[in-house]
């Protein structure tokens, strides 16, 4: 990495906290990375657009942002495309990439579309569950399966179904979330996460982190708030499958159209150890504990450098930077 002077970046200003179901771990993200890039010179200040009018970023003088906001209104193209507008380039995925990435179907098909692997899935619009559209799903996915919202993140309303029984609790609880519900079948095996740094032909892969959650640890409350959860990096998987790992989350980023950084979630199933993607995250949590700041860590970047080489790489779809 060529050595980013902190004085050309200018006047910044760090997206976090938003409205979003994330808002909590938004500003965790945010506080860390504006303590790191102030720890690197860099003329940063905090800025929640929960309060504020974003149009302010413009009459402030700000330079470029960095987008610490997680979810809805956040990184799903909108703050993305005000931003456009307001043509104050800004970290991470373009207003399209964020905002199908942030849809965990239509991600899926692009990636089908593509031959990327996925997990099997049906989509239950809001007007198709009906108790007898819910019950066909286990028909067709099998069991166990997994039910979640489609546009939120952070485990939020997801349920491991292991039983006819369960699917209607299950939808439910997706549908406070989101409308539409997401059925998917269920991989059992390893869990990984893989992030990218970088655009267009720069873009790497960071080393895999392997994931260890006690049997059923889905929850957001488990995920962020308990050491249930291990996490390792270097992984320990073997060579060719941290490759494989790399190079399919790599494909699956380029063809969604991601820029600046990203973070795959994977499963590697146990019966053939063959890797499947479940979501493309376009704004990860950012936090020291956080995974993308773990693996960077391993790849040998500093949180401190890491976040500054996202804030370097801010872009408008332009193609301006700043
Ligand atoms: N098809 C699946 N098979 C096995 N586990 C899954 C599946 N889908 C989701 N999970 C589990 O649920 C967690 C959250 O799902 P994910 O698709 O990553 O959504 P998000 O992180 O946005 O809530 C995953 O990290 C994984 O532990
Ligand atoms: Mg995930």
């Amino acid at each position: 990495m060529n050595r980013i002077d902190p004085k050309t970046l200018g006047k910044v200003a760090v997206l976090f906290g938003g409205t979003s179901a994330e808002r909590e771990i938004s500003i965790l993200s945010g506080t860390g990375v504006l303590e790191a890039l102030r720890a690197r010179g860099v003329d940063a200040q905090a800025f929640d657009p929960a309060g504020r009018d974003l149009a302010e970023l413009q009459r402030d003088g700000i330079a470029r942002c960095f987008v610490a906001l997680h979810g809805r209104h956040g990184e799903d193209g909108t703050v993305q495309g005000a931003l456009e507008l307001l043509g104050i380039p800004y970290t991470g995925s373009g207003v399209m990439a964020s905002s199908v990435a942030m849809d965990k179907v239509m991600t899926k098909r692009i990636w089908q579309a593509d031959g990327l692997p996925t997990p099997k899935y049906v989509r239950l619009a809001f007007d198709q569950q009906s108790r007898e559209q819910v019950m066909a799903v286990p028909d067709v996915l099998g069991l166990p399966l997994i039910v979640k919202p489609p546009r939120e993140g952070s485990s939020i309303g997801v349920t491991k179904v292991e039983g006819y029984s369960q699917m209607q609790d299950a939808v439910a609880l997706s549908a406070k979330y989101d409308a539409d519900v997401l059925c998917e079948e269920f991989i059992e095996g390893q869990e990984v996460t893989c992030a990218v740094l970088g655009s267009g032909l720069d873009a790497r892969a960071l080393p895999v982190v392997r994931i260890a959650a006690p049997e059923g640890a889905y929850d957001y409350q488990n995920k962020y708030f308990t050491d249930d959860v291990k996490y390792h990096c270097p992984s320990g998987l073997p060579e060719a499958e941290e490759r494989a790992i790399q190079q399919i989350t790599l494909a699956a980023y380029r063809t969604l159209g991601c820029r600046g950084w990203g973070r795959a979630d994977l499963m590697i199933r146990a019966s053939d150890r063959k890797p499947f993607l479940l979501e493309m995250n376009t704004s990860p949590g950012m936090t020291t504990h956080s995974l993308v700041p773990m693996s960077a860590r391993a790849a040998g970047i500093a949180y401190e450098d890491l976040c500054l080489q996202v804030l370097a790489s801010a872009a408008l779809d332009s193609g301006r930077h700043a």
